[in-house]
């Protein structure tokens, strides 16, 4: 069965980002040029979804005026002939697909978010992507799931080994291989301690979910941190259904993190068709200048010439 709906839990509010998430989504950061949830909706898009699912919370509007066509804007940039920036305007959405937009009404977590999207999902398999985990792959992460589910038929969870110390970040799986990436699920916890993690890998903000998992949600209860959590859900979900961890093929980066933000918008910009020759030049001359704090604040001009 196609999948066809994407849902993006959006509701969370960035704390770690503050105060440049005061008035803005973490959503809307940009990697170079674009915002992380454009990104995330390139991805869907590519992985075959036509139902874009937004579950927001207070203080989100950007990204509903993000993904809302602005005629006002694309006619002056028509008027001043400015065709290439028009068109990356225009190609934000295409036609064919469509833009749902629920309200979270308490911040009860994201299990509790996955379940807000259920009146727009219905009875169908549907992928939930979090934008904060950026992942830049050759096909993109959730087609590769896509056909994961298609060959075993049952939800497919998005996994990468972290170290041992980071366990606690994340819902953790214990598995048994079933060939070189795919493994049938037995547990999952979530955010386990490391002493206590059945094994080191996680689940990384990628999942194709089958509609069971809307019943798991209703009837969990809260879980870690006093939140419904979607690892609760999938832990719930394996009494009734097989369910898969997938070693994706793609380099994956913690936008959720200021570190891994910044990596991210390093080899985004390198690889950027106009921004990438300019921008290596000025990462050579700046590590042969020592790559100190100090030496940045003595050289002038340099920055502002990328
Ligand atoms: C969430 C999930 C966690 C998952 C992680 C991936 O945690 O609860 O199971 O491993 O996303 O990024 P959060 O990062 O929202 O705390």
């Amino acid at each position: 069965m196609k999948i066809r709906t994407a849902v993006f839990p959006v509701a969370g509010r960035g704390t770690r980002f503050l105060p440049a998430t005061k008035a803005s989504p973490k959503e809307m950061l940009p990697i170079v040029d674009k915002p992380l949830i454009q990104y995330a909706v390139e991805e869907a898009l590519q992985a075959g979804a036509e139902k874009l699912v937004f579950v927001t919370g207070s203080a989100k509007r950007a990204i509903e005026d993000h993904f809302d066509p602005d005629h006002e804007l694309e006619q002056e940039l028509a008027t001043k002939g400015r065709e290439h920036t028009l068109n990356s305007l225009r190609g934000i959405v295409p036609s064919y697909a469509s833009c749902i937009f629920i309200r979270q009404p308490y911040p009860l977590g994201l299990g509790h978010a996955v379940l807000c999207s259920r009146p727009a999902v219905g009875h169908e398999p549907f992928f939930v992507h979090l934008a904060d985990d950026l992942i830049d792959a050759e096909e993109a992460c959730l087609g590769q799931m896509a056909r994961v589910f298609e060959r075993h038929g049952g939800s497919v969870l998005g996994v990468q080994t972290v170290k041992p110390e980071e366990t606690d970040k994340y819902g953790i799986v214990e598995a048994d291989a079933v060939d070189a990436q795919v493994s049938r699920v037995r547990r999952i916890v979530e955010k386990p301690k490391p002493k206590d993690a059945p094994s080191t890998l996680a689940v990384v903000g990628r999942y194709v979910l089958t509609p069971a998992i809307y019943g798991k949600l209703e009837t969990i209860g809260r879980g870690a941190g006093g939140e419904i959590q979607l690892t609760d859900g999938i832990e719930a979900l394996l009494a009734d259904e097989p369910i898969f961890a997938y070693a994706f093929e793609g380099k994956r980066y913690d936008c959720g993190s200021k570190l891994g933000y910044l990596e991210a918008n390093v080899e985004f910009a390198l690889k950027h068709p106009q921004l990438g020759g300019k921008f290596a030049d000025y990462l050579r001359r700046r590590v042969a200048e020592g790559l100190s704090a100090d030496v940045a604040r003595k050289s002038n001009g340099v920055v502002s010439s990328v």
